[in-house]
């Protein structure tokens, strides 16, 4: 049985609602970045693969952080110059500043995404930087990677609560997100980082952009919110969707931060809202089946857990 048999009841409104949802994978990157044991390149290359044979077009990759913040990551050079990639499917890949864009151009990458903070503290933790000048930082890498033709997208952290501040307010977040924009990136990804935000503070905080066509929603689902807070963010317009496939994820930087959405939850919200998203639901619960096997440990998807054999 899946989601999309069980029919949507006519007294259900999709107004408002997109026909399409892009699912922006963050497994590879967001998800293996936050485990205890660094995982084979090899793995990961079929883990990217699977992914893509799953029908999923956006994957990010990996870091091109300083190996000693993220060494899960260090092996990003040999990952991309091993990656076959499949055609039709982008392969962001993070990068900080300009050693990491440098890095980013020489592994032949097309896609870079940038990641600020909202927060002072988190600013700090991060990314060894202020709330001010991750701004400096980033400004050069934005520029750069623009006039040599690349993507770039800004992720936002802690837009809804950080474990040192609080709540944090939707202001701050509209303020550091106009700003990421302004710098050149053609996308900002909101990033609820620890998983606390409710469907209210996202509608406060996506109301506080002119254009929401722009944004996309990172949510961790520490609190059991990510897909209530993923169809509020639908129904403001949003249609690009972060997820990770079998729920991995989290940072190394944000204690208290546990997996991701799980790419197989949204994709069996979408397929009974009817929403078109390309990706095979049996594939990727076979591959978050064979990743748990790998890490040891059972899949945090609850659909993973209900369609696994
Ligand atoms: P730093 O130590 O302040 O760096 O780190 P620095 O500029 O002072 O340089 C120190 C040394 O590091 C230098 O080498 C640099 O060349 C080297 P030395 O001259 O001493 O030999 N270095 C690098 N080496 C390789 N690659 C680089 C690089 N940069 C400097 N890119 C830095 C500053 C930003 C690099 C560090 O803080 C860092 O790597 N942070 C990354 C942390 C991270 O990856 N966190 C997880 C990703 S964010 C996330 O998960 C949130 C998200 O999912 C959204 C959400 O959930 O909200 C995106
Ligand atoms: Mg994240």
């Amino acid at each position: 049985m899946g989601a999309r048999e069980l029919g949507l009841p006519e007294k259900v409104s999709t107004t408002g609602l997109p026909e399409r949802v892009t699912i922006w994978e963050v497994g590879p990157r967001d998800g293996l970045q936050n485990e205890k044991s660094i995982v084979p390149v090899e793995v990961k290359l079929e883990f990217l693969d699977r992914l893509a044979a799953a029908g999923l077009t956006t994957l990010e990759a990996t870091s091109f952080v300083h190996p000693k913040w993220v060494p899960q990551l260090a092996d990003a050079e040999e990952l991309l110059a091993r990656l076959a990639r499949h055609e039709g499917v982008r392969y962001p890949v993070l990068v900080p500043n300009e050693r990491g864009l440098n890095r980013a151009l020489d592994a032949g990458v097309e896609h870079i995404a940038i990641f600020a903070s909202a927060t002072e503290t988190f600013a700090r933790k991060n990314l060894n930087s202020t709330l001010e000048t991750q701004f400096d930082m980033f400004e050069p890498v934005v520029s750069r990677a623009v006039a040599e033709g690349l993507e770039v997208r800004g992720y936002l952290s802690m837009c809804f609560g950080d474990p040192s501040e609080g709540a944090v307010p939707a202001k701050q977040v509209v303020e550091a997100g106009r700003r990421l924009l302004e710098l050149g990136c053609s996308q900002l990804s909101l990033g609820d980082t620890i998983g606390v935000a409710t469907a209210g503070q996202v509608e406060a905080v996506l109301a506080g952009f002119d254009d929401v066509g722009k944004l996309a929603v990172h949510f961790h689902d520490t609190y059991g919110q990510a897909l209530a807070n993923t169809l509020v963010a639908l129904r403001c317009g949003v249609s690009t969707v972060d997820s990770s496939a079998g729920g991995l994820g989290g940072c190394p930087y944000a204690e208290s931060a546990t997996g991701n959405l799980a790419t197989e939850d949204l994709v069996w919200m979408l397929d009974g809202l009817g929403i078109a998203h390309g990706a095979n639901l049996d594939a990727l619960v076979e591959t978050s089946a064979w990743m748990a096997e790998k890490l040891g440990k059972p899949s945090a998807s609850r659909v993973v857990n209900a369609l696994a054999k």
